[in-house]
Order: C-alpha cells, then sequence, then structure tokens
C-alpha cells in the first residue's frame, strides 16, 4: 500500500516550510482551508478516512498569546477541539503516526524539580496565558488517545522575514528563538528516516529548539552583532550568553533522532549566511 502523508496547515508559518522541506517527497496531501476545514468534524473524519495517511502532520493552531487572549474560542477550538477530533481519526487509521506541534509556554514559569538545572519533557506543566493552556490541552488529547504520536514542543521559530520586521513578539520564557526551516528540515528528514526504518522513535513529547536560550533582546543584539561583524571581519564570534534560572533540555530528541542540535548563535550563523547568499544571488 503506498504511503500518504497529510500535512494540514501549510499555507501556515510553520505549514509552508514544511511543504517545501518535502518538495521531492511522492504522495504529499496538503489541503488548504477552501478544500478542508479542518473545524468542519465530520468534513474531517471522512477525509482522513477516506485517504488512510500513514502520517498526519498538524501544523493548523492558533498561535500567539496576544491572538488567542483576543479570542478565546478560536483558540479552543483550533489548539484543543479540533485536536481531539484529529486524534479519534488518526485512531481510526491502522499504524498512522500524528505528529504535532506545541509550545514551551507550557512549562510557564513552574521550576523544575529541586536541583534539576534543565527542563526535560518530564517536567510539570504550569501554563498561563488561553495560548498555553489551550495548547496543553491539545497535547493531552493526542497523549491519551492517539496509539502512535510525536509532539514537538517548540520555543519561537523566526524566519528571514521575521528577523527585520519590527513587530511585537511574545516574550520568550524558555529555549531560544529557532529558525523555521530548521524545524521543518529536521521534522521531515526524521520521519523520512523513521519510514526507512532507520530510527525507530518512540511515541513521546519531544523539546525543539535551538541549544541554549535566550530572549528577544539578547536576540536581536546577535542579529546586528554578526551582521555587522560578517561585514567589516569575516566571522563572528558570539558573545557568551548570561542567563540565570534552568535551562531547556533538548537531549530526548538529540538521542531519539540521533541529532547534534546547534547554539542559537550558530544557528542564527548559518541563517544569516544563507539569507546573504539568497539575497546576493549566489
Ligand atoms: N510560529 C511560532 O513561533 C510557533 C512557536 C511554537 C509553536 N508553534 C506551533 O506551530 C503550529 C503552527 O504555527 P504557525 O505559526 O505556522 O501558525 P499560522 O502561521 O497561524 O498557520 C496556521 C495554519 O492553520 C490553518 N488554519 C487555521 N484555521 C483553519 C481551518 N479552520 N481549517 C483549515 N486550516 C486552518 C491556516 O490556514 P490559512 O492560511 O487559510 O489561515 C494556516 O495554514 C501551531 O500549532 C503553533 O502553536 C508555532
Amino acid at each position: 500500500m503506498t504511503r500518504k502523508t497529510l500535512l494540514l496547515g501549510s499555507t501556515g508559518f510553520l505549514g509552508r516550510e514544511l511543504l517545501a522541506a518535502f518538495a521531492h517527497a511522492p504522495h504529499v496531501l496538503a489541503p488548504t482551508r477552501d478544500e478542508l476545514d479542518v473545524t468542519d468534524s465530520a468534513a474531517l473524519r471522512e477525509y482522513i478516512l477516506a485517504e488512510q495517511p500513514s502520517t498526519i502532520i498538524n501544523a493548523v493552531g492558533a498561535c500567539g498569546v496576544s491572538k488567542c487572549e483576543s479570542n478565546p474560542e478560536l483558540a479552543q477550538q483550533l489548539n484543543s477541539g479540533y485536536v481531539q477530533v484529529l486524534a479519534d481519526a488518526a485512531r481510526m487509521v491502522a499504524g498512522c503516526t500524528l505528529v504535532h506541534f506545541s509550545t514551551l509556554e507550557v512549562y510557564g514559569d513552574v521550576k523544575p524539580q529541586h536541583g534539576q538545572a534543565y527542563y526535560n519533557e518530564d517536567c510539570p506543566t504550569s501554563p498561563h496565558s488561553i495560548y498555553a493552556k489551550t495548547k496543553l490541552q491539545g497535547d493531552l488529547a493526542i497523549a491519551s488517545t492517539a496509539p502512535h504520536y510525536l509532539i514537538f514542543r517548540l520555543s519561537s521559530l523566526y524566519d528571514a522575514y521575521r528577523l527585520f520586521a519590527v513587530e511585537e513578539r511574545d516574550p520568550i520564557s524558555l529555549g531560544a528563538p529557532t529558525a523555521v526551516q530548521y524545524v521543518a528540515n529536521t521534522v521531515v528528514r526524521g520521519l523520512a528516516r523513521i519510514e526507512r526504518r532507520v530510527l525507530k522513535v518512540h511515541s513521546g513529547v519531544y523539546h525543539l529548539s535551538a541549544k541554549g536560550d535566550s530572549d528577544w533582546q539578547t536576540f536581536y543584539r546577535e542579529v546586528s552583532l554578526q551582521r555587522q561583524k560578517s561585514r567589516i571581519l569575516g566571522t563572528p564570534e558570539s558573545p557568551a550568553l548570561v542567563t540565570t534560572g534552568p535551562k531547556l533540555s533538548v537531549e530526548k530528541i538529540e538521542n531519539a533522532f540521533c541529532l547534534f542540535i546547534p547554539s542559537w548563535q550558530s544557528q542564527l550563523k548559518t541563517h544569516l549566511t544563507q539569507s546573504d547568499l539568497a539575497a546576493n544571488g549566489d
């Protein structure tokens, strides 16, 4: 039987990059909202049962603290209610893996257990915002319903446009800004290796963020520094980042997916180099 991937939310910020990462993969279905409104539960169920995908990637969501505070009903619907329907439908397709994206915001400001220096995936959650609360409900719905699932908890994402756009960003409480292309490529390559049986990865929650911790202010300072230095001096050297509280652990995903996750500074440098090359038409 042909293995099919169903990508939901392929027109969104993350979804577009996931679709690009699948460019050469056969059998990827990516219905737009006009073709499949995921809040129509009956249509969603019918579509999934008709197509029988072996993997469903859910990049639909109401994203961001302020957006969710101003429209709590939409947040509840897209981050929680719809996710439960999706998990129920995925369970009805034999062998189907449900891939979902969540947020590190679910930890709130809960401290890791006594003496622990890192937040790992077993740390208790304590979401504060409507965004984080509804995302956690979605995570729990999947974990209790779908037999095979991967939930990636992400930090805030950036791309070339969001590097320079002056827009208000939600504060970062844990992790560091992460390039959206990196997340998409890591997930798509990881899934390909699982499908080829190069990797065997257990269902569960995985942190997926550039290594280290940084707030936006530190991040944007580093953007300016790297851009200046790459013009004047060649290879920039990142300043040491001083953080106090416990840090994010990405050990679980590194071990399970045989990855080495770069620091946010080194990932930013790669991203800037690639953006500069693309802008210069190289
Ligand atoms: N962006 C980040 O920094 C970030 C950080 C952590 C976690 N995440 C998580 O990553 C996921 C994707 O985030 P994102 O930033 O890519 O969100 P986004 O840009 O807002 O994209 C949302 C996607 O969902 C689709 N959608 C919304 N309502 C729909 C409906 N009723 N039927 C069908 N499709 C619908 C949108 O389609 P239209 O194009 O038609 O609107 C769009 O493709 C979310 O679960 C989010 O919580 C994102």
